[in-house]
């Protein structure tokens, strides 16, 4: 990413990382990311806004040398994770009079990935504690749980410029920090992989974004928000309590029984009025279905039973859609199998923490039968009645 100016003395010095496919080894990025830092000049001393991920380091530096930056007084580090943090030792080796500025839960949790850092490299702050960049002036707010128990924002005050590392980021690598051409879709994708296990947190953290009322909202990843009462809304949106006349039926099969079950039960709920997506486990994008976890009412998972369970990668998505504590209202199971059937109390154990209700789920033995067609039918029915009760339909 080359240097990009947000505001007069305020830079973009952070790096895009086209190539990058995989977060966490896990989250699917289609849209490639970036690790956004910005470069802050008062009149008396300077600030950089969180770091970038240690394989970009480099950028970093190259853009820092292009502003001819000689000395950063103040590293703010908004939150531990190392894909803004890990380049922290870099930063105070070519800057050694920089101090790096975080809260002390912050502190705790840097020193323990990157034990080069010791105690007097930091400064720690407490909520709505500020600093003087001279004619500017950051202020820090505790925004704890977006997405880890350490992550703060930081204000410009003068500027009402707010930086808030992953909160309101998206995963997408522009040219432009300003493009919002895909803002939505990627901001959601991102809120429902990283941030939507915490929605109930974050209904308090919103409050204090409310309260500072920024110009403008600038993340760590993605783009800019030059109107943060849009990317709020959205968040507003997400975090509620409300779901849509929305299922989602998940499945996988192997010789194609579990196949034509989903096929029927998908095509079932469309024809009674549920608006339907149907997502074979095999091939699907789980941040796809992570962002559909945000509005769908309704889930249904088809599976078969393999090696005295369930099949693994159903279990998979399972595991995560318990771990990301959807709003979902209705979760049913279909469960196919031969000669012995323990997919269904498998996927079962697998959801504690779903606190919605569970419909009738289904067994179907070998390839599903005319009964055991119109027993989908009747689970379909079942979805329609359950999103009549919360007034979808
Ligand atoms: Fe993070
Ligand atoms: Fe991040």
């Amino acid at each position: 990413m080359a240097v990009k100016k947000i505001a007069q003395g305020i830079n973009s010095v952070g790096a895009v990382d086209w190539d990058r496919k995989l977060f966490d080894e896990l989250i699917p990025l289609p849209e490639g990311t970036s690790y956004n830092s910005y470069f802050i000049e008062g009149n008396e001393k300077t600030a950089l806004i969180d770091t970038v991920d240690p394989v970009k380091t480099y950028e970093l530096f190259k853009n820092l040398d292009s502003l001819g930056v000689k000395k950063i007084d103040y590293v703010i580090a908004n939150h531990a994770e190392q894909d803004h943090s890990g380049s922290l030792p870099a930063v105070l080796k070519k800057f050694p009079d920089a101090k790096i500025v975080t809260n002390e839960k912050c502190k705790g949790f840097l020193k323990d990935f990157m034990p080069e850092l010791n105690d007097g490299d930091f400064m720690t702050v407490a909520d709505k504690q500020e600093i003087s960049l001279g004619n500017r002036t950051l202020q820090f707010f505790l925004t704890p749980w977006v997405h880890w128990p350490e992550t703060m924002v930081t204000l410009l005050k003068e500027d009402k410029i707010l930086f808030t590392c992953d909160y309101f980021g998206s995963h997408v690598a522009v040219s432009d920090i300003f493009d919002t051409a895909h803002t939505y879709t990627s901001a959601k994708r991102y809120y429902a992989e990283i941030m939507s296990p915490f929605r109930n947190v974050i209904k308090k953290n919103m409050e204090i974004v409310r309260s500072i009322n920024p110009v403008m909202i600038c993340p760590s990843h993605g783009v800019v928000h030059t109107d943060p009462s849009k990317v709020m809304a959205w968040y507003d949106e997400w975090i509620k309590d409300d779901v849509k006349n929305y299922a989602l039926v998940l499945y996988i099969s192997m010789h194609h029984s579990m196949k034509a079950a989903a096929e029927h039960l998908a095509d079932s709920l469309a024809n009674k009025g549920v608006r339907t997506k149907l997502y074979n486990l095999s091939n699907a994008d789980i941040g796809e279905i992570a962002m559909d976890l945000v509005d769908a009412a309704t889930v249904i998972v088809c599976a078969p039973t393999v090696l005295a369970g369930v099949h693994p990668v159903a279990a998979n998505i399972v595991y995560l859609f318990n771990a990301l504590r959807t709003k979902t209202k209705f979760l049913s199971l279909i469960t196919g199998w031969n000669w012995m059937e323990k997919a269904q109390e498998a996927l079962a154990a697998m959801v504690p923490n779903f606190k919605g209700e569970l419909i009738a789920p289904l067994k179907i033995q070998g390839y599903p039968k005319k009964a055991d067609f119109d027993a989908i039918d009747a689970m379909a029915q079942a979805v329609v009645e359950k999103h009549k009760t919360i007034n979808l339909i």
